[in-house]
């Protein structure tokens, strides 16, 4: 068991748990000043320093110097293993091609996906653990991981192997996600269903055991509802959908209508999605950096938070539409270009990616009972986490399940 003391400010997150993650203010974060923190793999005990149960005070102490306490941040939708980069399809993007219209002309996901069947495990894993570590310095201490630059059962076997390495060697929590219905592979062109019935009837079953959730694009030019089906009504796995990012295509209603963990992206949804998802217990997940770097309309995050939505914020890492692990870049593009509070960034950056995840109960709050994750920083506010990008951002100590890992 451990102590840490003299804490500035310990934010707690205790009226965002009562809330669901929903109509989130200032005072939801819950923040305690001069606060100590007790815990071993999960928190034991939280809150002001003077208040210490004498049994807590022999413990061996950290003083944290006056820093603030936050929740470690949870990336709930990255595509991180994948070989190869995208630099050609931004400059095509630049000359005014569309994102499918990069696909089309041999860029796009399936340019990813013949650079990630190329390349052999071990090499996939050390790119791969490269980036974790990077997650690491940005404070990310869970994560959600998908497949789906494989397009072929092996190598969706590879990343499913690859991650499940990360899983064992890193520190933080991670998630695997099955996205084999990411793009159509070349080899099956024009036989979409053929592809959608091999990867949900004789794919999923055999890899079953290394996955936690299923996910689809469902988007023009890729998949469709009826696919949607094919996939969701295979499995009791939980969903996490790829939702109206290219076109209002459904996605977002299906999200609903499977009782979806996520729907995520949502920028072409209409006022009609955002009452059904506010009224729904799926999460929506934002991921500004992915319409900064297809130059689109940021999503409707103001609608979707007045309405009641539990909405999450992510990176959406992956070579195409979202190249950066910036978190911070993340919380500010939030702020500037969708106009989030600073509360409802933090929030959307930790228990609200618990929730996109399904770890609410024990991610994303300081609270007894909650894994001990978190990050000591000397971010003087909550609003000073979310303001500088680029440097290392404020020079998070990592603590995961207790333990020092940055
Ligand atoms: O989340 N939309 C689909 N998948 C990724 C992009 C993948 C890629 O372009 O490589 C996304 O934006
Ligand atoms: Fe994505």
């Amino acid at each position: 068991m451990k102590l840490l003391s003299n804490i500035a400010k310990l934010v707690t997150l205790e009226g965002a748990v009562q809330k669901k993650g929903r109509n989130i203010t200032s005072e939801d974060l819950s923040i305690i000043e001069n606060a100590a923190l007790v815990y071993d793999k999960k928190i034991i005990w939280a809150g002001e320093e003077v208040k210490l149960p004498t049994k807590y005070k022999k413990l061996k102490k950290t003083n944290a110097q006056k820093k603030m306490v936050i929740p470690g941040f949870i990336d709930s939708h990255t595509h991180l293993v994948f070989a190869g980069n995208r630099s050609r399809d931004l400059e095509q993007s630049l000359s005014g091609k569309t994102y499918q219209e990069i696909a089309a002309a041999g860029g796009g996901i399936t340019h990813t996906t013949q650079a990630t069947r190329e390349i052999s495990q071990s090499d996939l894993l050390k790119l791969s653990d490269a980036r974790l570590k990077n997650a690491l310095k940005q404070g990310i201490t869970t994560l959600e991981i998908k497949t789906g630059y494989g397009l072929s059962f092996e190598a969706e076997k590879k990343c499913l192997d690859v991650i499940h390495q990360l899983q064992k060697k890193s520190p933080q929590t991670i998630k695997a996600t099955y996205l084999a219905a990411h793009a159509l592979p070349p080899e099956y062109k024009n036989r979409k269903s053929e592809y959608v019935t091999l990867l949900t009837h004789e794919w999923l079953p055999k890899l079953k055991s290394k996955i936690d959730f299923v996910d689809m694009f469902i988007d023009e030019g890729y998949f469709d509802l009826k696919d949607a089906d094919t996939l969701f009504n295979s499995t009791q796995l939980p969903i996490k959908i790829h939702a109206d990012e290219l076109a209002l295509s459904g996605g977002t209603r299906k999200a609903v209508e499977y009782k979806a963990l996520s729907a995520d992206h949502l920028l072409k949804i209409t006022d009609s999605e955002i009452n059904l998802l506010a009224q729904s217990e799926v999460t929506a997940t934002l991921l500004p950096t992915t319409a900064f770097y297809l130059k689109t309309n940021y999503a409707s995050a103001r609608k979707l938070l007045d309405a009641g939505a539990r909405v999450a914020l992510a990176t959406d890492y992956n070579p195409g539409t979202s190249p950066t692990q910036d978190i911070s870049l993340v919380g500010i593009l939030s702020a500037l270009y969708m106009n989030m509070r600073s509360e409802e960034i933090l929030v959307g950056l930790t228990l609200n990616g618990a929730y996109a995840l399904g770890l609410e109960k024990t991610k994303g709050a300081l609270l007894p009972g909650y894994d001990a994750d978190f990050l000591i920083t000397k971010g003087e506010s909550v609003a000073h986490i979310f303001y500088e990008f680029g440097q290392k951002p404020l020079n998070y100590e990592v603590i995961i399940k207790g333990q020092k890992v940055k």
